[in-house]
């Protein structure tokens, strides 16, 4: 998606901390001792002293993240999945009021099977990613992200074939979903930005796991495009409640910290049909986020996951996807 240089520095001028991200090195948090403003004499530091100091130092810095996280757990669940139906964020906070709720009694008990084994799976899959990330957000972030592209990928695969096949014919389909993934490579390249692929067994990782999720979303794809959709709507979900929580822990810090060169070039940029591609449940040009700091990059990053929720959820019911362009198209023929 190339930039156009005449709205980005107009984009630019109405903010200077965008300018600066593109000289500004990746950010980490949380931020070290040192960027705290703590300063420790090396002589002392090499002393036992200086040893007693550090540990003590860990151990408070430690406190307070537990602190910090045992805040935020007391009015948001480990599992976001269930939780995020019970307390659903404001629409002005970036949140959205769509449910994921399991059939009703008067259900099908395939659709609950389907639904429940994709909970236990997303249920597994975040326990795991909690384990190995605790404290590596933007490593996190860069697995999740990786992994975030390929069920558009998938589905786009199995829609493709039955195309060439002439089984079927689902543009629209074809075209949000590639959307989709459009906007979730940007979130990749944030990460990146940020520093999320730095070691290598990260990288690994992300990419082993994606290639494996490719071939069992084909199959879930292809024995029930229903499930697959639902899968992927627990996965989205998961994404959103991972963002916004990072986003009441560390929004002060955030706020102080340049926006990627990436993330203005994406979000300011002239052409944003893709960027509205891949949000059906709006008109497109309703969506224009602001990117002053990296606060607004993860709020930006955060609404598209909630976008790519309610898409994945229209799914599950709607035999075909009209792409938000055909629909305004219709809509001013009608008119005319
Ligand atoms: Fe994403
Ligand atoms: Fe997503």
């Amino acid at each position: 998606m190339a930039a156009s240089a005449a709205p980005l520095r107009a984009a630019l001028a109405r903010s200077p901390a965008p300018a600066a991200a593109a000289r500004t090195p990746p950010a980490f948090l949380p931020l070290p001792p040192r960027a705290r403003g703590i300063r420790l004499n090396p002589v002392v530091l090499a002393s036992g002293r200086g040893r007693r100091i550090r540990a003590e130092a860990t151990a408070r810095t430690r406190q307070e993240k537990e602190q910090q996280e045992a805040e935020v757990s007391a009015v948001e669940d480990s599992f976001p999945v269930r939780e995020a139906a019970a307390t659903p964020a404001p629409e002005e906070e970036g949140g959205f009021d769509d449910e994921l709720t399991l059939a009703g009694e008067d259900g099908d008990w395939v659709v609950r099977f389907e639904q429940s084994f994709n909970i236990f799976l997303t249920d597994t899959v975040i326990f795991i990613l909690d384990i190995l990330y605790r404290d590596r957000d933007y490593a996190r972030f860069f697995v999740l992200e990786t992994i975030a592209r390929v069920p558009y990928f998938a589905f786009i695969s199995v829609l493709h074939l039955y195309e060439t096949f002439g089984w079927s014919r689902r543009a629209d389909n074809i075209k949000v979903h590639f959307a989709e993934s459009m906007n979730e490579f940007h979130h990749l390249l944030i990460m990146e930005a940020l520093g999320g692929n730095s070691v290598w067994i990260d990288r690994f990782l992300a990419r082993f796991s994606a290639f494996f999720y490719y071939f069992v979303t084909v199959g879930m794809y292809m024995l029930s495009p229903r499930m697959a959709y639902h899968f992927s709507e627990c996965v989205e979900r998961h994404a959103y409640s991972t963002y916004d929580k990072f986003l009441k822990l560390n929004g002060e810090e955030l706020k102080k910290l340049p926006a990627p060169e990436v993330a203005v070039n994406y979000y300011m940029n002239e052409d944003l049909y893709m960027f509205d591609e891949f949000q059906t449940s709006r008109a497109p040009n309703s969506r224009r986020p602001k990117v002053d700091n990296l606060y607004d990059v993860f709020v930006n990053v955060r609404d598209d996951e909630a976008e790519h929720c309610k898409t994945m959820k229209a799914c599950q019911t709607h035999e075909t996807l009209r792409s938000p362009h055909a629909v305004q198209s219709s809509v001013e023929a009608d008119a005319e």
